[in-house]
Parts: structure tokens; C-alpha cells; sequence
């Protein structure tokens, strides 16, 4: 931190936030809030004689509120820049100055009342996305007695007690008689690996070896405390960290296998007593401990969705930051430029976190020194005279790789082609067919149909892959040497948000018996949130196809992944069971009533374009 704040190359801007991010690859403007610390920055040298005579006193975050500290502060001890900053929420008043204690013996003049906040803008070829982590808040576990008893504390508080830089100078003391404990257990998975409502399925992936080092640690300090550690299952992998594990055993750490259900205290002595059964030994046991640490589990930070907004990126099921794809980007996010390092893209330790943080930067790197990007070969393309500005492209792309599309101005719509990853969202729900997908052109996905439904119509299956999760999962049944009937026809898109409700209509009115759409599980479409608007248009279609008196269960939407060749199996015999129950009559019937739907539609599309052209030509003549 102190090499990176004083590297001439490197702009360290603390205590400032991020305001807006406009632009894309290469290309980003940046507005950054630089919050007004109240000291100057350059001259303070922190010899702390503000704070000896600032008469506010609150508890000390940094310290989880075992010590105090003042309104004008050092945030903690190897806070780079090494300055004071005076909180003005703590402060008694800095405008007009209430107290001005810390001014007046400040020799170097170093604080400053009437600083502002300063708003800073930057240009910025990649952004690299380091947000890190919050920790799981047990007071939602009332049966651990967080609230309620004083001798029950978090691994972040302990790290704080067993610190020499902590509030104790590293005596290790429970809180209720500042006395050191002599039995203390530590019970693992706190708001991890659980599938409670107020728990995470996910395992945190720091806290086994966190309290493997925290018990080699206070054995180190006091050889005589009992530990105790209970849990579900001691997750060791990494180099050197099955070792600590067996040093902690042979150091006495004792580990059963089980979580207690409940904490008691005893209001006298204050010591904790827990019921836990040992699923190793098969026997149930009453503990009794003078301090309960909780291994808390490790969560999104709790303003990703801001940070999600600002860059457009899309998180997983669990909250984290998504990346563009788990083997061959794993640092890079869907929006090109943009990379992840450390817990913002999922819990892990220092050495991991260093690992991606590299490679995020070399990431980064690679793109500043070429100083060109090569844009993805299927990119939308918007015809501005067919476009009417209607916006709805803007809305639904994932990537705001479009601009324009502002009625009110008649400005078209134009493609940022850097920008553009080539889902084909905004080609689908186009409605004037303005916008077209590179070598996923309307015609040609159309041809395909024509082509499937050419012969035994009534045999097929007409199926929309996406690229990256369902066309592989295909491609895994095949290899896989699974078995299933073959009536599927499969059309590749890059993403399902690219099947247009047109291609759907089409091979209904072409005869197929049944139409099956597919792509990535609803979080997981490699397009941020593309599928989204599958989901959307599918319905809509289920609601189109039940008026015109067509059975909706022909059409089928189902999420495959690149690893499901089981599921794809399955899907493919279950639809081919159904495929068997669709009649000739069924068939032909929607045939004739999509042609006449269509045929209504395209007359009064015609009749508007005449509208506006202001001719009057019989509807008739030009359909
Ligand atoms: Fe598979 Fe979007 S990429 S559904």
C-alpha cells in the first residue's frame, strides 16, 4: 500500500467514491467525488495533537467498537496517505465552527473548515473492479445469542482482541471480566454453507484456515487454553494449509465433527454452555466455554448494486460479481474493459486475491498497450432510415452499447461497435427491423427454418441453442454418447436473447409441430442479463399463441448449461414424447391461423407506412 501510494505512476485517491462511468472499452470517463477530509492532505504530518484535544468521543469502527476514537482521526494505524481526517458527522460543527479545538493547536495550519468535496473527472482506458467483501452479520442467528451475550464474538472481533495493534495490545481478554479465557470455542460456517432464509448455501472459503490460524495463534500465546472447534467439514486444500490443520491438532486444538443448536449462559459466572452432537463419535455432549468465537462467513459488499449499475456487469445467484466466462476469462467482466481482483468476484484469501489482482492488471495492460481493440465480428448494425427511434434497443441492451434512440429528438439509433458484444437482444426486439446481427441476420436464421421444415415437417422439432450453454450441452450429450430420439433440429444463436418472436412464429406457420428455445440458466447468460428478455418474449408469445387458439406447450423455454448433457438428453426425450400427442389437424390449423395473423399485421404496418408517407394506395395493392 505505502510502495503504491508513493509510486510516481499511480494515483492514489482514498476516501472518494465513484459517481458516474460513461464510455466503454479504451474509452471510459470517470467521475470520482474526492469527500472533503477537512485536513490538508500534503502538509499534515500526523504528529496527532488534534486529536489528543478533540473533546468527541465515539466508538472505533476499525477497532469494531472495542476502543474509541475522535471526531478528527487517523482511520487506522497504517492508513495510507498517513493524515488525519476529521469526520464532519462526529464533528460538533465545523460550518459555523462549533468547538475548532483541533484548528487551534494544529501549528502547521492544517485544517481547513471550508474544504469542499471535490469532483473529479478521469479518462480511463480498463477499469479494474477491487471492491472486496463485507462480513456476514450474525445477529440474525439469535440462537448463537450474538445480542444477548457479551462473551459470544465474531472472528473479525477476535482478530481485533488477540491484535497488538488492538484496543487490548494483543492481551487476549473476554469481554465481560477483561479476564483471558481459558476455554474458548470457535464454531465454524456462520452464515455459510447454510440454506436457511437468513444463511448463504455458498462456503466462504476463509474461515476453516482463518480459525486454524487463530487457534495456532493463541495456543502460541497461551499454551494451557482448551480449544474446541466445531464444524461441518475442515476445508484444508492449498499450499501448506493441510499442515496447519495437522499442527493444530498435534497442538491440542481439538475439532468435532457437529454445530451446536443453541448457546446458554449462566448469568453468574457468564460462561457459555452449548449442546452439540459429535457426528464422529456419535455421542451427544454439553460443552461449557468462557468465550464462543463465530467463524462468520464472508458476503457481497453491500453496495455492489451500485457498483453493478455504474458498470453494467451482472452478479451470480449468491450476490458476487460475474465473470465473462469461469475458464478462459476469469478475470475479465461481460463489459470489455472491465476486470475483476479479490472477493468482488468471489470469497478467497490474500494469496488468491494477489493472483487475480495480477492478472486483472496484466489483463488491463495487454489492452493499454495495444492501443486498439478488434470488435467482435458480429456486432449489431442499425439502419438509420428504417430506425424510429423508439428507444427500445437502448433499453434492452446489457452492454449500453447503444446510443440514440430518442424519439423526442428523432435521433436513430446508432451501435457503439467497441462496445457491442454481439448478443443480438436489440436485433430481436426491434420492431420497425431496424437493427440486424452480423452473421445472424434475420434471413439467414429464417432460412434455416425453411430448410428444417422442408421435409417431415411434422417429424422435427424446431430448437434455438444459445452459443455458450445449451449448443455446448448438445455438443457434451454427444461426446457423452447419450442416447436420445433425434427430432431435434438445433439453429445456433450467440444467445437466446437473440431468437426473435418472428423466428418462433415462423416455424409454426412452416408446420413444426413444436418449438423448443434454450439457452444459460436464468443468472448465468453470458450476456449479463440478455435472457431476460427471452423470458419476456417467450410469454408473450405463450399469451399471442392461446388466443389465436394454439396449445402454448408446443413452444418450450428450458436453461441448459454447457455441463448439463444429461438434462439436454432428457429434454430432448420428454419433447420428443410430446411431439408424439401434436395431430396433423392441430398443425395445420395454426399454419393458417398464424399466415392470416401475419398477413393482418404486415397490411397494417403497410397501411402506416403509407400514413406517414402521406399516400393513399388501396391496403390491397401493396400486400
Ligand atoms: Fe446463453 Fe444468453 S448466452 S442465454
Amino acid at each position: 500500500m505505502m510502495d503504491a501510494g508513493r509510486h510516481p505512476r499511480i494515483n492514489l485517491m482514498t476516501y472518494s467514491e465513484i459517481e458516474t462511468i460513461g464510455g466503454f472499452i479504451g474509452n471510459f470517463q470517470v467521475t470520482v467525488r474526492k469527500k472533503a477530509r477537512y485536513v490538508d492532505q500534503d502538509e499534515c504530518n500526523a504528529c496527532g495533537e488534534c486529536e489528543k484535544v478533540c473533546p468527541v468521543v465515539v466508538p472505533d469502527e476499525f477497532q469494531e467498537g472495542f476502543s474509541s476514537r475522535k471526531a478528527i482521526h487517523m482511520p487506522f494505524p497504517q492508513a495510507v496517505p498517513s493524515v488525519f481526517i476529521l469526520n464532519d458527522k462526529d464533528c460538533l460543527g465545523h460550518n459555523p465552527i462549533a468547538c475548532g479545538k483541533c484548528a487551534e493547536v494544529c501549528e502547521k495550519n492544517c485544517i481547513d473548515f471550508d474544504m469542499k468535496d471535490e469532483i473529479i473527472t478521469l479518462k480511463v482506458g480498463a477499469v479494474v473492479v477491487a471492491t472486496g467483501m463485507d462480513v456476514y452479520d450474525p445477529t440474525v442467528m439469535d440462537e448463537y445469542g450474538y445480542t444477548r451475550f457479551e462473551n459470544v464474538i465474531t472472528s473479525m472481533e477476535f482478530e481485533r482482541l488477540i491484535s497488538a495493534g488492538g484496543p487490548t495490545e494483543g492481551h487476549f481478554v473476554r469481554p465481560t471480566d477483561m479476564k483471558t479465557p481459558k476455554r474458548i470455542a470457535f464454531i465454524q460456517c456462520v452464515g455459510s454453507r447454510s440454506h436457511s432464509p437468513v444463511g448463504n448455501p455458498y462456503c466462504s472459503n476463509i474461515c476453516c484456515m482463518n480459525t486454524v490460524k487463530d487457534s495456532l495463534l493463541l495456543k502460541d500465546h497461551y499454551s494451557d487454553t482448551e480449544i474446541s472447534v466445531f464444524y461441518i467439514d475442515i476445508r484444508a486444500f492449498g499450499k501448506g494449509f493441510e499442515d496447519l490443520y495437522v499442527r493444530s491438532k498435534q497442538a491440542g486444538v481439538q475439532y468435532i465433527r457437529g454445530l451446536p443448536g443453541e448457546i446458554f449462559e449462566d448469568p453468574k459466572t457468564k460462561n457459555l454452555t452449548m449442546l452439540v452432537e459429535d457426528t464422529v463419535a456419535n455421542t451427544v455432549v454439553n460443552h461449557e466455554f468462557d468465550l464462543v468465537v463465530l467463524s462468520v462467513g464472508v458476503i457481497p459488499r453491500r453496495d455492489s448494486g451500485t457498483v453493478q449499475k455504474l458498470l453494467t456487469l451482472s452478479r451470480t445467484e449468491d450476490g458476487f460479481f460475474m465473470e465473462s466466462h469461469p475458464k478462459l476469462k476469469p478475470v475479465d467482466a461481460p463489459t470489455g474493459g472491465v476486470y475483476f481482483a479479490g472477493c468482488a468476484e468471489f470469497p478467497k484469501d490474500v494469496k488468491d486475491s494477489v493472483t487475480q489482482a495480477s492478472a486483472a492488471a496484466a489483463r488491463a495492460q495487454i489492452l493499454l498497450n495495444a492501443g486498439e481493440i478488434s470488435v467482435e465480428a458480429i456486432t449489431s448494425v442499425c439502419d438509420a432510415d428504417m430506425c424510429e427511434s423508439c428507444g427500445i434497443c437502448v433499453t434492452v441492451c446489457p452492454f449500453n452499447a447503444i446510443t440514440g434512440g430518442d424519439r423526442k429528438t428523432k435521433t436513430p439509433a446508432q451501435i457503439i461497435e467497441a462496445a457491442c458484444k454481439g448478443c443480438g437482444t436489440c436485433a430481436a426486439e426491434c420492431n420497425f427491423d431496424a437493427i440486424s446481427m452480423k452473421h445472424f441476420e434475420d434471413a439467414q436464421i429464417m432460412a434455416q427454418v425453411d430448410a428444417i421444415m422442408n421435409n417431415k415437417h411434422m417429424e422435427k422439432i424446431v430448437t434455438f441453442a444459445c452459443n455458450w450453454c445449451s449448443y455446448a450441452g448438445a455438443d457434451l450429450a454427444g461426446l457423452s454418447r447419450l442416447q436420445y430420439p433425434t427430432s431435434q433440429r438445433v439453429i445456433r444463436t450467440m444467445c437466446s436473447g437473440r431468437v426473435d418472436s418472428k423466428f418462433i412464429l415462423h416455424a409454426f406457420e412452416k408446420g413444426a409441430p413444436m418449438v423448443l428455445v434454450s439457452g444459460c440458466h436464468y443468472a448465468d447468460c453470458h450476456y449479463i442479463d440478455a435472457n431476460r428478455w427471452t423470458v419476456k418474449r417467450v410469454d408473450k408469445l405463450w399469451n399471442k399463441l392461446e388466443k389465436l387458439g394454439v396449445r402454448p406447450d408446443r413452444l418450450q423455454l428450458e436453461w441448459i448449461s454447457a455441463a448439463e448433457g444429461q438434462k439436454w438428453k432428457r429434454t430432448m426425450t420428454d419433447l420428443d414424447e410430446m411431439l408424439k400427442n401434436v395431430t396433423k389437424e392441430e398443425v395445420e390449423h395454426t399454419m393458417k391461423v398464424l399466415k392470416e395473423d401475419r398477413e393482418k399485421s404486415e397490411a397494417k404496418a403497410a397501411k402506416q407506412v403509407l400514413k406517414k408517407v402521406g399516400k393513399e394506395i388501396p391496403i390491397q395493392a401493396t400486400v
